[in-house]
């Protein structure tokens, strides 16, 4: 298969009688046109062949300062408070520095800006080049905290075979033995004691989260639900986006020895872009805008838009780094071995503990069927009540978010329908352009079908959804932090569909009996369920694994919604503003600038949104070896510290 696939990839340029031969020796793509695992040294080679444009870099400038300027947090870096000080940047002096930085190629200048961007660690607000996104670094050598210490994880055999016999063969044909690895205790990285080499990458790569700690978490292995599927994530030292590293030293004891040894162990790169033969079509397929890459003017297409279905409000990380995105299942020895209830088919797994006391929803995401979510959560909670359950356990592990109508219709069934509104008070930034489009929205008759600022996609504080023709960004809010005004929205709510399932009036258990459990790892709507519940309810809440001698987090990335690229040149585009002198250009290569686009206050001092509040689990617990992949083991466990 890899001869049929080299043979292919060498011929092509030949075959198609292209005027520029590329050869493997001027084109350092040839090498890697066709094959699934390379060196990765070789794949930067191809990454680094394009040179720097300075056309480029003021076209991608000047999309990314303009998104900026919609980004509700951009007062806070430039000193952010404890315990997230580590997040301190100031982001108009970076863009600045990167506008003037001498380059030698277009990978250096976007490495810049990833780097710029990862570090904010806001998963909502990033520059996603897919040019530089094309293959992923896999170590062989995932990494796990346990309570007994650093260890490359023992069940990494099981879990990386499952990247198929290209992967294993790439290995065997370095005569490097992985696998003997697996379960080794990890002394020193990089000639760094393991932990402060965990805290570097928590530090520079992972990105994401505000806390660092949470980020920990991030480095390391953890078990996950991966669309509908249990799933193990690498973690971010053993899986990365941007290839930079070709290989990292370890010293380390292997199970069968009792004596340190340094292994120096090398990183596969595995090609997750569009197919190319050279490094022009690696370009075209993978670097160059297409048409998916830029907004479009919905008002052309008003007919294929539904009128009557809202755009659904979303805040989801795109988990970037840390997973191969060649799916990656839990392997089987761990998955639980007691059957799922009713409503576990989708993002939720429900089980009930044996004795009948506890049932476990474990939460993947709030992603998948929008319809499906509450008719499983009902399921299972009917069942739950059938079988006389009275301890609800909700497992967040590497929870990425999805609609925000859903972690709010969570919080609301398990409170009942004499809570109120299950969310809270959000803005957006009311910045001149910002204005300019709910005015020409508001002009232009725009409702929630084609338009996310439009008023009715939002209701006042009262619950009564907003009139088509209310200015919420005029007048707009004073917001002064660290001494700059960027003034919001006026306050609003989310304004949800009405849910599939009925809400209980009164809370389905006892709300005390109800604990939520986790790894910090709880992006985007589910951050801002998990805070709903502990602001709310004093919700009982378990941290599991980081370094257990600093604080943690039980959230990660708390904004309310989060916009892609492609979401907000659709808004100017349809709102008639394109040429406006603010907006921003198309985007001239293939690639994503997301932002934190509203954030949520929290009930504790609204003054304040909720990702820049502290709050800490009242449980912390190390993994261990019978439970970092096991969820199973790890629900027990959890059931007798926090049930007894
Ligand atoms: C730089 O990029 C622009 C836009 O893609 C392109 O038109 C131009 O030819 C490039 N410049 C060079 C020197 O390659
Ligand atoms: C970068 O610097 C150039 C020259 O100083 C300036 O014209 C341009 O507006 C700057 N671009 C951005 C995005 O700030
Ligand atoms: C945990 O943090 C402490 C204090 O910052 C540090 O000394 C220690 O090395 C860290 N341990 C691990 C396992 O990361
Ligand atoms: C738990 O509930 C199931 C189903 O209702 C029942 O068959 C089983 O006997 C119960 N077990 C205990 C320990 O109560
Ligand atoms: C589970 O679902 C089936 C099919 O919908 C239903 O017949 C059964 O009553 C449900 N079981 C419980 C305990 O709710
Ligand atoms: C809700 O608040 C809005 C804005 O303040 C107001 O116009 C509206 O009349 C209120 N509706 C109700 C039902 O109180």
């Amino acid at each position: 298969m890899h001869i049929t696939r080299f043979l292919h990839s060498g011929l092509m340029p030949a075959l198609l009688g292209r005027g520029l031969l590329a050869t493997a020796a001027s084109d350092p793509c040839v090498q890697v046109a066709g094959l699934q695992f390379v060196d990765s040294a070789d794949a930067i080679a191809c990454q680094k062949s394009f040179p720097f444009n300075e056309t480029l870099r003021q076209n991608v400038l000047s999309v990314i300062s303009r998104v900026f300027d919609f980004y509700t947090f951009e007062d806070f870096y430039l000193n952010s408070p404890p315990p997230f000080q580590e997040s301190t940047t100031n982001i108009r002096a970076e863009i600045t520095r990167i506008n003037s930085t001498h380059y030698a190629t277009d990978y250096d200048f976007n490495r810049d800006l990833w780097d710029f961007t990862t570090q904010l660690n806001d998963g909502h607000t990033r520059w996603l080049p897919n040019c530089y996104n094309s293959y992923e670094n896999i170590l062989p050598a995932p990494v796990v905290i346990l309570d007994k210490g650093i260890f490359i994880a023992p069940d990494s055999v099981e879990l990386l075979n499952q990247l198929g016999s290209g992967f294993t063969a790439f290995f065997a044909a370095k005569k490097f033995n992985w696998q003997r690895l697996a379960g080794a205790k990890v002394l020193t990285i990089d000639g760094l004691p393991a932990s402060a080499y965990i805290d570097n990458i928590a530090r520079t790569v992972s990105g994401n989260y505000l806390d660092h700690n949470v980020r920990v978490n991030s480095v390391v292995s953890s078990y996950r639900i991966a669309n509908t599927d249990f799933s193990q994530r690498v973690g971010d030292l053993a899986g990365q986006l941007f290839l930079t590293q070709t290989s990292l030293k370890f010293s380390l004891i292997p199970v069968s020895s009792t004596t340190p040894e340094f292994v120096d162990v090398p990183f596969v790169a595995d090609f997750i872009g569009k197919a190319f033969t050279d490094g022009p079509s690696y370009w075209t397929n993978n670097c160059a805008a297409n048409d998916q890459t830029n907004g479009v003017d919905l008002r052309s297409r008003i007919s294929r838009v539904s009128r009557s279905r809202p755009r659904l409000t979303r805040a989801v990380l795109m988990d970037p780094a840390g997973q191969p995105k060649t799916a990656v299942d839990l392997p089987g020895p761990f998955l639980p071995t007691l059957s799922p209830t009713n409503g576990s088919t989708g993002v939720i797994k429900s089980f009930i503990l044996p004795g009948n006391k506890t049932g476990v929803m474990f939460v993947g995401s709030f992603e998948g069927d929008f319809n499906q979510f509450p008719l499983d959560v009902g399921a299972a909670v009917k069942q739950f009540k059938a079988s006389g359950v009275t301890n609800l356990l909700i497992d967040v592990t590497n929870n990425g978010g999805g609609y925000v109508c859903l972690g709010l219709f969570l919080h609301q069934f398990l409170a009942g329908t004499q809570a109120g509104f299950p969310g809270f008070q959000t803005t957006s930034r009311a910045n001149p352009l910002a204005q300019k489009i709910v005015k020409a929205g508001i002009q232009q008759g725009h409702g929630i079908s084609i338009s996310i600022y439009a008023p009715d996609n939002w209701q006042f504080l009262n619950g009564t959804q907003m009139p088509l023709d209310f200015d919420y960004n005029d007048p707009s809010v004073p917001f002064i932090i660290n001494g700059r005004n960027d003034p919001t929205s006026q306050r609003f709510e989310d304004m949800c569909p009405i849910p599939s399932v009925a809400i209980p009036t009164v809370p389905p258990f006892d709300l005390n009996k109800v604990a939520i459990i986790g790894n910090g790892n709880c992006a985007s709507t589910c951050a801002i369920f998990t805070t709903v519940m502990f602001e709310r309810h004093q919700t009982k809440i378990a941290v599991f694994g980081g370094n257990s001698s600093q604080s943690i987090q039980f959230k990660g990335t708390a904004g309310n919604q989060v916009i892609e690229w492609v979401e907000l040149d659709t808004e100017i585009k349809t709102a008639g503003l394109k040429n406006d002198p603010l907006a921003p250009p198309d985007l001239l290569v293939n690639g994503d600038m997301r932002h934190n686009w509203r954030s949520a206050y929290s009930s504790f001092d609204e003054s304040v949104p909720i990702a820049y509040v502290s709050e800490q689990p009242q449980y912390r617990f190390p993994y261990t070896a019978a439970t970092y992949n096991n969820p199973q083991n790890l629900w027990l466990f959890a059931e007798k510290q926090i049930f007894g």
